[in-house]
Order: structure tokens, then C-alpha cells, then sequence
């Protein structure tokens, strides 16, 4: 296991080039298992839940050629269909798409229940489940996995679909099972997140019948197979953020390049609330800070809302603000567990429900601290590269699941960060 040091207290200057989107990625690799010939994806991130997620298709006979280090091509012509087994499932989240992606294509999956990042409360996937059942497969959930089979034959068939929850996991995956059936189907109450509209640009691009990704309805005429194609991922507007909001906590100036402005706005606007200088050039951001920063309030909600997965790494420049700031978690109903790791460096944070009251201090102070899921882990290396002072941050395989060589990208904007293993006669009293 690794740890990574963390020498804080200095400004953050440079460039840093953001990566392709992790949560479009892991539905893109998925949907890549329905196409009856070869995917080549460009700007496909270099992070571990890609790598899983590509090892599970490889299990299952698909032929990957890594071309170099931001495209792959996929072969799926010749998959079989499988059970993914638990080991695979627990460790990425989006292991919830191979439901869809093999119920399009072969009207029959056996996946273990997804697991990825818990951030203390429940994710259910009931609306997942709906979706697939009003397509017209029989849905058991027995003994950990998700048993979906067409009840005729070997194809679903179109429906109409009113989600009870804006949810991006049951947006892509009911779209995934739907690009492949017999007739049209139309799912109301959609989420309408970047990477959504990018998973239905990918399957228009290798066939696919998909109108109205990004708003409230999306409508789907179902094809009878799917080709081979290129496509490009989009930028990540997390990993953008993360940046974004690093700067804001440390001061200096970066130039945040090769993202997608527009999809920044919810993000920009809170950062010049807070006092942030934020410049568009093309499609870049110039993000200084040299002024304080300001208070403000933030409350998440699904796009184009401010980011849920946003949220932590605000948290942390927040501790750093004049005043008092109160952010609302209005999409998971847990998502503060961070907040006592932020204390240990002298934040102070008081968290009642989906509130977290933040009184901003003059400085945080390095500490030892425990990511508990991806955005917290960012979130850590934030508070610590603007705290005085050594932190030592754990829990780093959550933070290399979502995030493309975080090491280098800081160290390229002066960030003092190191990676060393964890001792195992350390990691053994930890674990205890
Ligand atoms: C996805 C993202 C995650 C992000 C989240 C919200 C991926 C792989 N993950 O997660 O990074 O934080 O969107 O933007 O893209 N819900 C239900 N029933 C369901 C599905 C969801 O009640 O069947 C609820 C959830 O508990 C949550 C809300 O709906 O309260 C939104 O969840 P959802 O958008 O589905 O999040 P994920 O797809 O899990």
C-alpha cells in the first residue's frame, strides 16, 4: 500500500492538462462490449477503475490494443457473455453498466452488486432495475448478484420510462439496454451530466439511435447492432474542478488546459463568489487567487447544478475563507465522513445531517489523514498542499481509481507531493 507526503503552505503556479472524463470513461469501456467490431477511444484516462473495468471485457474474449497512453482500441466481436464475479464488481462502481451494455447485447446479464466509493450512506440502484424490467427483462437480485434476462427471447423491447429520481447511473444504463432493443423507448426525468451526453454521442457514433442526451427526455430507437468507430472522451470536469479549487486553497495562478468551459460553469460561479479570478482563454481556464478568499454557500444538485463530487474539494478551500459557509449535500443522503480527517488538520466544521457549517481559519496545520472515498482523497491532497507543515495522506488507491497521474500533475504546479509505501509491520497495526 502506498501513502503520499504532502509538504504544504505554498502557491500553486503552471499549467496542467485535464485528462478525459473518469465518469464517462467507465460507462464508454462498458458500452464498448455492445459494438460488434473495433472502438478505438481516444483521451481515455489512465486511471485503475478503466483498467478494471477494460480486464473484466478482457475475461469475457475482448481483444484490447493500448495504441498509446490515451488510446485503446476494443474488440468485442468476439465476446461471451459471463458472470462478472464479486472481486471484479466490488472494486468499481460503474460495474453497474455491464448490466445494461450485456442485456442489449446479449438480452441476458449475471453481475455481481456494484461496489466502488461509499460515502457512509446507502446508493441503491432500484431505478436501475425499474428501467430494465419496463424493457422487458426479468430482474432477480440472489445471493449478491443481479440476475436480467429478456422474458422473450434474446431482446428487450422499447418502453416508456418516468424516472422517480434523477439518477446519471440509470440514465446511461437503461440507454445502454435500449440502444440494442426491439423499438423505441423514452425515459422522462433524466440526469443530464456532460458524460451522459457523451456516453449517447459515443453509441450515435458506432450506430446507435439516441435523441435528446443533456435535456429532461431521452428518446431511443433501438438498432439491430452496433459498429466500430473512433470516438473521443470528453474532459473531465471533476478532475478540471479539483484543480480549480486547489488553486483557490493555495493561492497562485494556473492555467487549467484542454477542458470544456461551458461544462465549468457551475463550478467558475462559486469560485468567483469566493473571491477566485477566473479567466476563459479557448478552451482553457486562467484561475487566480491573490486576494483573501470569501465565504460562500454551496448546495449540490444533478447538473447543471454544482457537483456533488465537487463538493469535498470545495470543503477544503472553504476552511480557508473569511467567515462562515454552509454547504448543503442535497443528492447523497451521507457525504461528510471527510470532514473529521479536515479537523485533525484544524479545520472547524460542524456537520448536522446534510449540512456541514464551515468557520473559515487563518491556516491548517499538517496532519496524518484517511481518504474514505475518491473526491475526499482529492480533497485531502487540497487541505494539505495549503496546510503548514508534513501531512502524510492514506487511502490513495481510492484517489488513483478517478484520477490520471495526480502525483505529476501537482508537482508540475509546484505542489511538494511524494508517494512512499506504507511499512507492512504499519499497515497490519492500521488495519487493526
Ligand atoms: C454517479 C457518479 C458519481 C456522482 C453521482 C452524482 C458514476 C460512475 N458515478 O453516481 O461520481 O457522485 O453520479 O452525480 O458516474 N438513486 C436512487 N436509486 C437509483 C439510483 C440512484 O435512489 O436507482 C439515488 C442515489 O442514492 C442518489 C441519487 O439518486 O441519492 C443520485 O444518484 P446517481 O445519480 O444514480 O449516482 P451514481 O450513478 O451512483
Amino acid at each position: 500500500m502506498k501513502k503520499y507526503i504532502v509538504e504544504g503552505g505554498n502557491p500553486l503556479f503552471g499549467e496542467v492538462q485535464i485528462s478525459g472524463a473518469k465518469n464517462a470513461a467507465v460507462a464508454i469501456i462498458p458500452a464498448a462490449l455492445m459494438v460488434d467490431g473495433v472502438c478505438r477511444i481516444e483521451n481515455m484516462p489512465q486511471i485503475s477503475d478503466a483498467t478494471l473495468l477494460m480486464s473484466i471485457l478482457q475475461d469475457m474474449g475482448a481483444h484490447i490494443r493500448v495504441l498509446n497512453k490515451s488510446t485503446v482500441e476494443i474488440d468485442c466481436s468476439s465476446l461471451h457473455n459471463a458472470r462478472i464475479p464479486y472481486d471484479s464488481a466490488r472494486r468499481c462502481r460503474a460495474s453497474y453498466y455491464l448490466i445494461g451494455a450485456l442485456l442489449g447485447r446479449f438480452g441476458a446479464a449475471d453481475v455481481a452488486l456494484p461496489g466502488g466509493c461509499d460515502f457512509g450512506g446507502t446508493r441503491p440502484i432500484d431505478q436501475h432495475l425499474k428501467g430494465f424490467h419496463a424493457l422487458g427483462a426479468q430482474v432477480e437480485v440472489q445471493g449478491g448478484f443481479i440476475d436480467a434476462r429478456a422474458v422473450d427471447g434474446d431482446r428487450l423491447h422499447g418502453a416508456n420510462i418516468f424516472l422517480d429520481k434523477v439518477s446519471v447511473g440509470a440514465t446511461i444504463n437503461i440507454m445502454l439496454a435500449a440502444a440494442l432493443a426491439d423499438g423505441y423507448t423514452v425515459i422522462e426525468n433524466v440526469a443530464k451530466e456532460p458524460h451522459i451526453v457523451d456516453v449517447a454521442n459515443f453509441l450515435n457514433s458506432m450506430g446507435a439511435n439516441i435523441k435528446g442526451a443533456g435535456t429532461d427526455i431521452i428518446k431511443i430507437r433501438g438498432v439491430e447492432r452496433l459498429h466500430g468507430g473512433t470516438y473521443s472522451i470528453i474532459p473531465d470536469q471533476i478532475e478540471a474542478g479539483t484543480y480549480m479549487a486547489a488553486v483557490a486553497a493555495c493561492g497562485g495562478q494556473i492555467k487549467v488546459c484542454n477542458i470544456i468551459p461551458k461544462h465549468m460553469d457551475c463550478i467558475t460561479a462559486k469560485l468567483l463568489e469566493m473571491g477566485v479570478e477566473v479567466e476563459e482563454i479557448d478552451d482553457n481556464l486562467l484561475v487566480r487567487r491573490i486576494g483573501p478568499l470569501v465565504k460562500t454557500n454551496i448546495k449540490t444538485m444533478p447538473y447543471p447544478g454544482f457537483p456533488t463530487d465537487m463538493q469535498p474539494q470545495m470543503a477544503a478551500a472553504l476552511c480557508l475563507a473569511h467567515g462562515t459557509s454552509i454547504i448543503t449535500e442535497s443528492i447523497f443522503s451521507s457525504r461528510f465522513r471527510y470532514t473529521e480527517e479536515f479537523k485533525r488538520m484544524g479545520a472547524q466544521i460542524q456537520v448536522d445531517g446534510n449540512l456541514a457549517v464551515i468557520e473559515g481559519v487563518d491556516h491548517l496545520t499538517g496532519a496524518q489523514v484517511e481518504a474514505c472515498d475518491l473526491r475526499a482523497g482529492a480533497a485531502m491532497i487540497i487541505a494539505a498542499l495549503a496546510a503548514y507543515g508534513t501531512s502524510e495522506i492514506r487511502g490513495v488507491q481510492y484517489i488513483e481509481r478517478g484520477y490520471e497521474n495526480v502525483i505529476e500533475k501537482f508537482r508540475g504546479l509546484g505542489g511538494n507531493i511524494s508517494v512512499s509505501e506504507i511499512p507492512d509491520e504499519e499497515e497490519a497495526l492500521s488495519a487493526g
